[in-house]
Order: structure tokens, then sequence, then C-alpha cells
């Protein structure tokens, strides 16, 4: 059955995919998460809110619609923080079993229990009303709302794109419909038309009574030819990149602030409902620069050169100590020889990354990999420390347990070592490593 894009139940059907997913939805990596709820972003969003606030001359409530992992919010409360502000940051999803995990993610439950985060079921599009200044902050949200689709055909008419889920692959079928104003001035092509982004602005701006902000980080549209299909991600849900253009002209009541440079990759971009002259200076300053994009620009190069230790660790200063970033930057610096400054520099930013560590299961081990990285450097304490956490949140793994046990014997804590291969020949008896170390050291 052939229904229009916005209405098909990629769209209509989203929120149960997510609340069926949830938390694997991140953890088993099927929705990308890393640029959207980095510590740098929370950093850049933090002196965003900070003006915005200075503006409103009131306290601001921060809403993070679509909060998923719960990542960004854990960064940006003492982001915020540190820059004096008295903010509630709330953590919201459509999706209750969301909710319930990031109720139940210790670190989020500490923050909630000192007043300084909670948790909201809230759909972006039927929201519950609200006074007082506000932020929203939207993050790969506004490419998982309804998009519809449109082709302007060589002659200037348009015609509404129809799709069938039903068929593999899809098919899509394509009929006359009125001029569309987000779309004039636009040559022959195939638009999608974030139609669902622009009906949460406008209940936003509706039910929230106060002056608003909305920050959307998101990724943009691929440019198709007149012939091609819509793009759509497929990730279990869907997402579409969001044509900003487009939204500005459809946001009624809302000043748009573009990024300096536009990316189909990811962008932040800023809507306001008020005058907020502050805002806009740190905007030009900061908000619009795009620093997230350099940042994965960067380490995509980083991860495709050769290793090298100056630009690796130069780098890594700049990502606002980001424990992901280090963990797939670590195999890198592992295999370099480094001087003592530059081993300095690392053992710093492997324990820095300790307070910025966020618990979520996903498929790399951060911890374990960020204790290997330390006790090559001869960093045994911090290393033992990243193995406990790696034992914590995945559970008693056999190479956590023998490098702990390694790292412990160095220390001269034999009895600690001994103790953590007996747990490891629990669960592997036959380990003939630990087996062997067993003997050497309980009869030394
Ligand atoms: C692509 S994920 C982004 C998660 C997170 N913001 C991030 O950047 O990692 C989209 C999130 O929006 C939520 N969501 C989808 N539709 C929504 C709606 N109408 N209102 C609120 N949340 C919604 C989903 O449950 C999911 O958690």
């Amino acid at each position: 059955m052939f229904t229009p894009l916005h209405q098909s139940p990629l769209f209509t059907r989203q929120h149960e995919v997510y609340e069926g997913l949830g938390m694997r939805a991140w953890s088993e990596g099927i929705v990308p998460w890393r640029a959207t709820t980095c510590p740098l972003l929370a950093d850049v969003e933090a002196e965003l809110i900070a003006a915005f606030a200075e503006d409103v001359g009131e306290p601001v409530t921060v809403i993070d619609v679509g909060a998923g992992t719960g990542r960004l919010g854990f960064h940006l409360v003492p982001k915020l923080e540190a820059r004096g502000l008295k903010a509630t940051v709330v953590l919201a999803d459509i999706a209750p079993s969301n909710g319930r995990a990031l109720s139940e993610q210790p670190q989020l439950a500490a923050l909630a229990a000192t007043g300084r985060l909670t948790f909201e079921v809230l759909d972006a599009l039927h929201p519950t009303p609200r006074r007082g200044a506000t932020v929203l902050l939207a993050h790969y949200l506004f490419d998982s709302l309804p998009h519809r689709a449109f082709r302007v055909t060589s002659s200037g008419e348009v015609l509404e794109g129809l799709v069938d889920v039903t068929q593999t692959p899809w098919a899509w079928r394509y009929e006359a419909t009125n001029p569309r104003a987000e779309l004039e001035g636009r040559g022959a092509g195939t638009f999608l038309v974030p139609v669902g982004a622009a009906q949460a602005l406008a209940a936003w701006r509706s039910t929230f009574e106060g002056p608003l902000l909305a920050l959307a980080a998101d990724k943009g549209v691929t440019p198709r030819g007149p012939l091609e299909d819509p793009l759509l991600a497929q990730h279990e849900s869907v997402s579409a990149g969001v044509d900003f253009t487009a939204l500005a002209r459809l946001a009624d009541g809302w000043v748009h602030s573009s990024p300096a440079s536009a990316s189909d990759v990811f962008a932040l971009h800023a809507f306001t409902t008020t005058a907020a002259p502050q805002l806009m200076k740190c905007w030009r300053e900061r908000g619009g620069r795009n620093q997230v994009l350099h940042l994965l620009e960067r380490f995509n190069e980083l991860l495709a050169a050769t290793p090298d230790a100056e630009a690796l660790l130069g780098f890594l200063e700049t990502t606002h100590d980001d424990p992901d970033l280090l963990a797939q930057l670590s195999p890198h610096l592992r295999e370099l020889t480094l001087d003592d400054r530059q081993a300095g520099r690392l053992v710093s930013l492997l324990a820095r990354a300790g307070e910025r560590h966020f618990h979520f299961k996903q498929q790399l081990d951060v911890p374990f990999s960020l204790g290997i990285t330390a006790h090559g450097l001869g960093a045994l304490q911090l290393a033992i420390a990243w193995y406990g956490r790696s034992l914590a949140e995945s559970g008693a793994h056999p190479s956590t347990l023998l490098n702990l046990a390694l790292a412990q014997k160095t220390l001269g804590r034999v009895d600690d070592a001994c103790a953590a291969l007996e747990v490891l020949l629990e669960a592997e008896p036959e380990h003939p490593r630990a087996k062997a170390l067993l003997d050497e050291w309980s009869s030394a």
C-alpha cells in the first residue's frame, strides 16, 4: 500500500521500534551516538546555554528531547555547573523503556539524587505544558521525526513521494501536489522535508510558556538527483538527513542560526523565540563553528593514518577527555614508543578520562582498553582502577582478570593477584597461563 512518506509505518511506528529496541539501539551499535553525546558538544552547548540564561535573566530548564543513552546529560550537568549555572537537566524520551533504563543507570541516578537531573517520558510532537525559560536539545531527533518526500521536475512541477514498505526494496510512486513554499527556488531534484521537526518546533512554541532555545545537532541532507528516490538510513528504526533550510522556512516564530559552513555529515543549529544578543555573540564565537564535525573529521583521519604520537596526543587533548575516542585510538598509541613527556601526557589523559567515562553496555570495553594502555605505560595503579571498572561493567573476562593479576603482582600485591587468578580459574579451570602463574606465585 502506497502512503505519503510521513504517514508511512517507517515514521508512525518509530516510537514502537525504539521502545522495542531499548538500550540495544546503542549498545549493539544499531543507532549512532558518539557525535551527539560527546563531551565537546556538551561543552559547546553549556556555553550557549549560559549565554542564553544571561539573555533571559532567569533559571533555565534544559530538556534533552529523545535522550537515548543519557550520555549527553551526564556530560552536560558538570559543564553547566562549571559555568555557575543553576539549571535542571531533564532527560526526556518517548520510549518508556529508555526512561526506565536511564533512571536505573548508576551515574545518572547519582546525579538525579542531587536534584540536578530528572527523567520524563515525553513525545516531542505532543509535549506537556511548562513555564519558564527552556532549552530543548534535539540530538539526532529531527532526523527520526516524520519527513515528507517531494520531487521537483525539470518543468518545476511538484510531486509528492509515496512509499510502499511491504515491497522489498520499498517501492516509490510520485503524485502531483501543490507547490510548497519551503521548496521555492529549488531546481529539479528529490527532497525530504522535515515536517515532523517543524511540527515539534510549533508544538514547543505553543505549549511552553517562556523564552525558548532549541539546539539541534543532526546530519544534513545528501543531495539526490531528480530521478533518485529519497535516501533514508535504516538501522531497524529509520532516519533522514535534515534539510535545515526547509525547516527554517517552516519554523514560524523561531529565529534560525545556522553553522558557519554547511555539512551533510553533522552540524549544530540554533532556533530561538526571543532576542538573545549574548547567545548570538556566543554562536558567532563558538556554537556556529561546528567543532564537533571538525573533531570527527580529524578523528577519522587519525584512525586511517600511520600512528604519530604528537598528532594523536594533540588531538586527544582537544576532545574534552572523551574516553570513547581515547579507547578507539589506544591501539594506535600502544604501537608507539613514547618519550617521557609524551607518556606523561597520555597518563594524564587516561586519568582524566576516568571522570568522563559514562557506562552503558556497548561493544567496545572502554575501561579494559584504557587499562591495558595504562598498563603498557607502567601506570599500574591507574591500570588496576580501569580493570576494576571493566570487571564491574562487563563482567569477569579472563583477559581482564589476567592483566589485573599481572599489574597487582608487579606492585607486590601477591595475595590480590592470586585472588584475581582464582576468580579467573573458577570461570576457566584449564586456563594454562593462569594455572602456571598461580602455581608460581603461591609457592613463592
Ligand atoms: C536517534 S536516537 C537519538 C538519541 C540521542 N539523542 C543521541 O543523540 O544519541 C532518537 C531518540 O529519540 C527518541 N524519539 C523518537 N521519537 C520521539 C518523539 N516523538 N519524542 C521524543 N523522543 C522521541 C527515540 O526513542 C530515541 O531515543
